[in-house]
């Protein structure tokens, strides 16, 4: 397994609970934090950007259950939701087909390795993935992956943590100098685990600087048309192909 496909868990946990959110998973508790930043900053997006046309295509990047999806669904686009989460996928397919989304899709797929480029389109979201995707070449990869999805004028908004917003982590998480927050575990849960103390590491979230983000971006081919950050810490970031 790889790092980021640890959520599955989390999904599993979720659905025995009979929760739908990604932001429900702390007992209620925290419910908003990553959605409700998501959806101010599609808010910014939309103040930014007059999409229009009638084939508008948008990618929500783990999309988790699906509520950046619906949100784009109602503002007329066609939306295909992706997460490396098939409980995600399905609970997202479940509630889309609950509220009568027929243009909302939802598939398992990784966006590091995502060679698919039968869909282009005009807006791809990370709905909170790229702080999933710790190591500077997986990060590399998904980044190029995304700029291959986007059709010529095409947006991509993103919303990912900052070291800004990085609370100190506690005695249950390592955050290295490079960003990395490591979560301890007792055993080896993944391939990128490494030991210590007679424990071990899993990779977990990577929270950069604005400025190294940025940087990250325009290294990946992005202009940065503007961007932002949160008083959580939260950088936003409405880019195009430079
Ligand atoms: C913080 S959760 C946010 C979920 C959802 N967007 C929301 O706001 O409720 C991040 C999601 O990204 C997904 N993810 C992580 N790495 C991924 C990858 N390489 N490709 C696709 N999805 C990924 C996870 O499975 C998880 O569902």
């Amino acid at each position: 397994m790889k790092y980021y496909q640890g959520h599955e868990q989390v999904y599993q946990r979720l659905e025995q609970a009979g929760k739908t959110q990604w932001a429900d998973r702390a007992g209620g508790q925290g419910v908003e934090v990553e959605c409700g930043n998501l959806r101010r900053s599609l808010e910014e997006l939309f103040a930014h950007v007059a999409f229009a046309g009638p084939d508008l295509d948008a990618l929500d990047l783990g999309c988790g259950t699906g509520p950046i999806s619906h949100e784009l669904a109602k503002r007329g686009f066609a939306t295909l939701g992706l997460d490396v989460s098939a409980i995600a996928v399905k609970i997202a397919q479940r509630l889309a087909a609950e509220a009568g989304l027929a243009r909302a899709a939802f598939a398992t797929g990784d966006i590091v390795d995502y060679p698919d480029r039968s869909r282009r389109f005009d807006l791809v979201v990370d709905a909170a993935c790229l702080h999933c995707i710790v190591f500077d070449g997986d990060r590399a990869a998904a980044l190029a992956n995304i700029r291959g999805l986007l059709k010529p004028e095409g947006r991509f908004l993103v919303n990912t943590k900052t070291s800004l917003g990085m609370p100190d982590p506690g005695p249950n998480f390592v955050l290295d100098e490079t960003g990395i927050l490591w979560v301890r575990t007792p055993r080896r849960i993944c391939e990128q685990s490494k030991e210590i103390d007679g424990g071990w590491l899993m990779p977990q979230r990577r929270a950069l600087s604005p400025d190294a983000l940025r940087a990250e971006l325009a290294a990946a081919g992005f202009a940065v048309d503007t961007s932002w950050t949160t008083g959580s810490g939260l950088f936003g970031a409405i880019c195009r192909r430079a």
